[in-house]
């Protein structure tokens, strides 16, 4: 039987009940950091120290926090052999992979991960370990290294692929983003006339006119769970 292919695109609200803190809800991560210092381009020339300071503090954060019920249901789902399933995220965390879902496609980087400044396709790991960075670190290369990050006014080199998945999803579903940055935002609109789009938010940004969108204003582990119903039911 042919698999229902199901794609998700998740944003800062499905780590939210992790303990993560989003961007823009009140007390976001951008109420407290000057955004354009800490991720942009412009922002890391001027001052990398405050840049490496930034993410080592985001990293120490991550350390200490778990993936959620909204993860695990995400990788759960990707188990199920009735259907294929693929997660898509502007999230730089490693909750997803760490509650079990595979092939996570990032599209605004990886806090876990380093990358030469002078070439952008040398990455390094990071490890629990080993989480604090400086403009001084200089890779196996020799080469100095900065977060594996997508700052502001950067390009997105992974937004060919994730067009690609939204264009081949049968349902599509957006849980926990302002659907603000673009071109991720965008990502809803690549989906095929007949595709089912759900948006999994409690407080859903205004997506305009989009067809077959239902929205399940609920937070992400509640919201999950209404969604794996209407899954059953559609596989019955
Ligand atoms: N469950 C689901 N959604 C939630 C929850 C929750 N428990 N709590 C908050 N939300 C929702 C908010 O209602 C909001 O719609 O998560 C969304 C968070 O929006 P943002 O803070 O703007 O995060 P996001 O959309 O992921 O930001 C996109 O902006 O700054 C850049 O690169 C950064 O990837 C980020 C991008």
């Amino acid at each position: 039987m042919k698999k229902l292919k199901i794609v998700f695109s998740t944003g800062a609200g499905v780590s939210a009940e992790s303990g993560v803190k989003t961007f823009r809800d009140a007390d976001g991560l951008w109420e407290n950091y000057p955004v354009m210092q800490v991720a942009s381009a412009e922002g890391f020339a001027a001052d990398p120290a405050l840049v490496h300071e930034f993410y080592n503090a985001r990293r120490r954060q991550l350390l200490e926090v778990e993936p959620n019920e909204a993860h695990r249901l995400i990788a759960e789902l990707a188990e199920d052999p009735r259907f294929d399933v693929k997660v898509i995220t502007q999230n730089v965390d490693d909750l997803h992979e760490r509650a079990g879902s595979k092939d996570v496609l990032h599209l605004h980087g990886e806090l876990m991960k380093i990358r030469s400044v002078k070439d952008e396709d040398y990455i390094e790991d990071l490890s629990v370990d080993d989480i604090e960075t400086t403009p001084e670190r200089r890779g196996r290369n020799g080469h100095p290294m900065r977060p594996h990050i997508v700052f502001f006014n950067e390009a997105v080199p992974n937004i060919t692929v994730a067009m690609q998945l939204a264009a081949e999803a049968d349902v599509f579903v957006v849980i926990g983003t302002s659907l603000a940055v673009y071109p991720a935002a965008g990502l809803i609109r690549c989906v095929r006339r007949d595709t089912k789009i759900y948006y999994i938010d409690p407080n859903p940004a205004n997506v305009g006119m989009v067809e077959n969108l239902t929205i399940i204003r609920e937070k992400a582990t509640v919201g999950m769970k209404k969604l794996m119903d209407i899954l059953d039911a559609k596989s019955q």
